[in-house]
């Protein structure tokens, strides 16, 4: 693991989900950018000591030339070291599971997806949402026709953690640089969660838009990037599409809600209530299909408990840590992937998700104006 140290947030979260099905053990860390917090968080999580890297590059030189080496770093920094420390892991042929935004430009996003298929390694990107069994049967609903022909997605991203100006203090550490350029990159809201908004959309509805019309704002003073985006999409067979993400919504927790509509019914998810997904056919009276009766072969292949018994945000992220290790244990045998594990995010949707931004950040400069995205 490279990132995750003491006081950190979702590294914790990665060494729980690695853990749930067995298949990772974490015995390596580059944990912290201060040596000596690196060592003392790697030590705490009983990493030995000579694994227990001060610096990611000397972790990526030391783990190559180890007979035991790792087979797969978990990137968990703040975004402007995701590119540099996935490319000096695949440089030394080690699979990467990195945390989104991919990095901080498009053109080091498509270097790394360049990278990731010469060296023949698995880039495995976590945009944990679409781990949940209920968004895989959304999807696969979808697929099958359910829907009719998709006329309209609307996702929405809201939080409100930072309504205040919380990084002034300096006190909390993720505010701090999630609105910093240097090293949040140069999307603030939009870059972390309007990105997982538009995979979301994406993955669930299976079309990718061909334009965007936006608007970034930030509502907090002295605040340098945005903590607001509100977007109108335009889909290739003529959809539309509106994505807003917000971090300053008063009263939002992790407020993230995806609806589709088609010609002949619709399907609404909230992420709050994951182990519950709302079908309703045209004219129809609502249909609250639940995470234990289901039967698409994608939602079983996430579900880990058994009916009536809450599955959360910690499964849907050992899902994509599931799917990783099908396909890396695949590509070392020199197999192709299960079928199975093909919804795992990858390098590619890190690179859509880099155009998205890129396209906003212009069209908002441009007082919205339409921006293609192809
Ligand atoms: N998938 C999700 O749902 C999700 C949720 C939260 C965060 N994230 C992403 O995860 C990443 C980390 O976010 P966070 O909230 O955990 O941030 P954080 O500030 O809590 O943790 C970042 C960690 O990276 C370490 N770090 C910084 N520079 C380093 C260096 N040079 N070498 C080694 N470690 C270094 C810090 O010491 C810290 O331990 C971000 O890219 C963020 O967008 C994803």
């Amino acid at each position: 693991m490279v990132g995750g140290g003491q006081g950190a947030f979702i590294g914790a979260v990665h060494r729980l989900a690695a853990r749930v099905d067995d298949r990772f053990e974490l015995v390596a860390g580059a944990l912290s950018s201060d040596p000596q917090r690196a060592r003392e968080s790697a030590l705490e999580l009983g990493i030995g000591i000579d694994r227990a890297y001060a610096d990611w590059r000397e972790m990526a030189r030391a783990e190559a030339m180890r007979e035991d080496g790792i087979d797969a770093v978990a990137i968990v920094t703040p975004n402007h070291l995701h590119a540099p420390v996935a490319t000096a892991f695949l440089e030394v042929g080690i699979h990467v599971i990195c945390d989104k935004p991919l990095a901080v430009s498009l053109e080091e996003g498509e270097a790394l997806a360049k990278l990731a298929r010469e060296k023949r390694k698995l880039f495995a990107l976590t945009h944990v949402y679409s781990g949940y069994p209920l968004v895989r049967h959304a999807r696969t609903l979808v697929e099958d026709g359910a829907l009719g022909e998709i006329r309209i997605v609307h996702v929405e991203y809201a939080q409100d953690w930072l309504a205040e100006p919380v990084e002034a203090a300096g006190a909390n550490r993720q505010a701090a640089w999630r609105t910093d350029p240097r090293r949040a990159g140069p999307a603030g809201c939009l870059g972390d969660i309007g990105t997982h908004a538009y995979h979301l959309a994406s993955f669930v509805s299976g079309m990718m838009p061909n334009a965007v019309s936006a608007e970034l704002h930030t509502f907090v003073q002295g605040r340098q990037l945005d903590d607001h985006v509100q977007a109108l999409l335009r889909y290739p067979n003529g959809a539309r599409g509106m994505l807003w993400a917000s971090q300053v919504a008063s009263g939002a927790e992790n407020a993230l809600r995806l609806r589709v509509y088609g010609t002949e019914a619709s399907l609404a998810f909230d992420q709050e209530m994951p182990n519950e997904l709302w079908l309703t056919m045209r004219g129809g009276a609502a249909q609250r299909l639940t995470r234990g009766r289901i039967d698409s072969v994608d939602a079983l292949h996430a579900t880990r408990v058994p009916a009536g018994h809450p599955q959360g945000y910690a499964e849907a992220f050992a899902q994509l840590y599931l799917d990783a290790a099908l396909q890396i244990e695949a590509m070392d045998a020199g197999r192709p992937p299960p079928a199975e594990s093909r919804l795992l995010a990858t390098v590619d949707d890190g690179v859509a998700g880099l155009r998205f931004i890129e396209a906003v950040l212009a069209s908002s400069a441009a007082d919205g104006r339409w921006r293609d995205l192809r």
